[in-house]
């Protein structure tokens, strides 16, 4: 049998400090109800100064490895999907894989925005499957809070900051059916221009910061989510009914339920942390999965299908098997 890689270990961290809409409504022009009627937010975790991506990613990695029972000595690659590094380089993954005493294999970080952890999972999927790798710390970890203009009441109070992190390893003959079944990967630069920061280290002339066309973005966000999840049941030969959780990225309550409503499932199927998250780009899937596997709610032999979209244009699904 072909080599399937497996979900052995999810594991989450957030930042102690939460900003209610309430707070941000006494700097910018904005009100709780407005927030909460567009897009399902009431709070989000803002990151402390030592509360760096590299930081919140090991404390997330070394959670995942710990719901898997697995050690450090099992890791012999890192892939970190972030679009809020703390250097340009060396990567965060391999200030992640040093911060765990990791001195083997390899690593590199990822950069497709909000899609990043699906983008990331692929590849970890990928380096497991042709025997490049036996255990993958898959991690998301974001500090969008430092690329805010927190001027633009449009886009602040969207986002906050948080890290999540699944350890993938080969299958094993005890795994039965568990594993990544597949992943489905889709960018268009064309739509750039959309949701983009505008500038980096190679460009210290720009402001550095988010800019949102958000009516376009929400279009996009669900036509092309419900179009990549059905890509991913069709090549598995599965449908809306063979699923019983949805782990959809996390940027508004509305895009979350129109999704809920293409794919057929009650809302008791589809896991929900943007009401106190907001949007943490990469670390929003691994941060629901770690909340629904941590309470109980995704037991194992459960098909888990995870979407997610973002500037780029990215976007992509995982069926997983957990
Ligand atoms: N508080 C109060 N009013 C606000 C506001 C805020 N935080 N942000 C925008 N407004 C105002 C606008 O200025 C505008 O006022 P005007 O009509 O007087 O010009 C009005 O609300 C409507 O703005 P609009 O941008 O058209 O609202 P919307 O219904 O499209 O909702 C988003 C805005 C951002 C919530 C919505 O477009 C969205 O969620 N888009 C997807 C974004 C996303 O998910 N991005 C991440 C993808 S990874």
């Amino acid at each position: 049998m072909a080599r399937r890689s497996v979900i052995a270990g999810v594991g989450g961290y957030l930042p102690k400090r939460i900003v209610t809409n309430d707070e941000l409504s006494r700097t910018i022009a904005t009100t709780d109800e407005w927030i909460q009627e567009r897009t399902g937010i009431k709070q989000r975790h803002i990151a402390g100064p030592t509360e760096t991506c590299a930081f919140m990613g090991a404390r997330a990695a070394a959670a995942a490895l710990a719901h898997a029972g697995a050690g450090t000595e099992e890791v012999d690659a890192v892939i970190l999907a972030t679009a809020t590094p703390d250097q340009a380089f060396p990567a965060s993954a391999l200030r992640v894989q040093a911060e765990l005493g990791i001195t083997r294999g390899f690593g590199f970080d990822v950069s497709a925005a909000c899609s990043g952890f699906i983008y990331a999972l692929a590849m970890a999927d990928a380096v497991v499957r042709t025997g490049q790798a036996t255990g993958v710390l898959v991690i998301g970890s974001e500090v969008y809070s430092r690329i805010m203009n927190w001027a633009d009441r449009g886009t602040c109070v969207l986002f906050g900051d948080g890290a999540g992190a699944a350890f993938v390893r080969p299958g094993t003959d005890r795994d039965g059916a568990r594993g990544i079944l597949s992943t489905h990967l889709h960018a268009q630069g064309t739509l750039g221009d959309l949701l983009y920061v505008d500038g980096a280290v190679g460009r210290p002339d720009r402001s550095g910061q988010l800019v949102m066309n958000g009516r376009e973005v929400f279009r996009h966000a669900v036509a092309k989510l419900a179009a990549v999840v059905d890509e991913a049941l069709a090549a598995n030969g599965l449908g809306h009914a063979d699923i019983d959780w949805l782990v959809p990225h996390q940027a508004n309550r509305r895009i979350i339920d129109a999704m809920g409503r293409k794919l057929d499932l009650p809302s008791e199927q589809v896991v929900v942390t943007v009401d106190r998250h907001a949007n943490t780009s990469a670390a929003s899937v691994p941060l629901a999965l770690a909340e629904a596997c941590g309470d109980g709610r995704i037991k194992r032999g459960d098909l888990v299908v995870m979407e997610a979209l973002g500037g780029g244009m990215t976007w992509g699904s995982a069926l997983v098997r957990f």
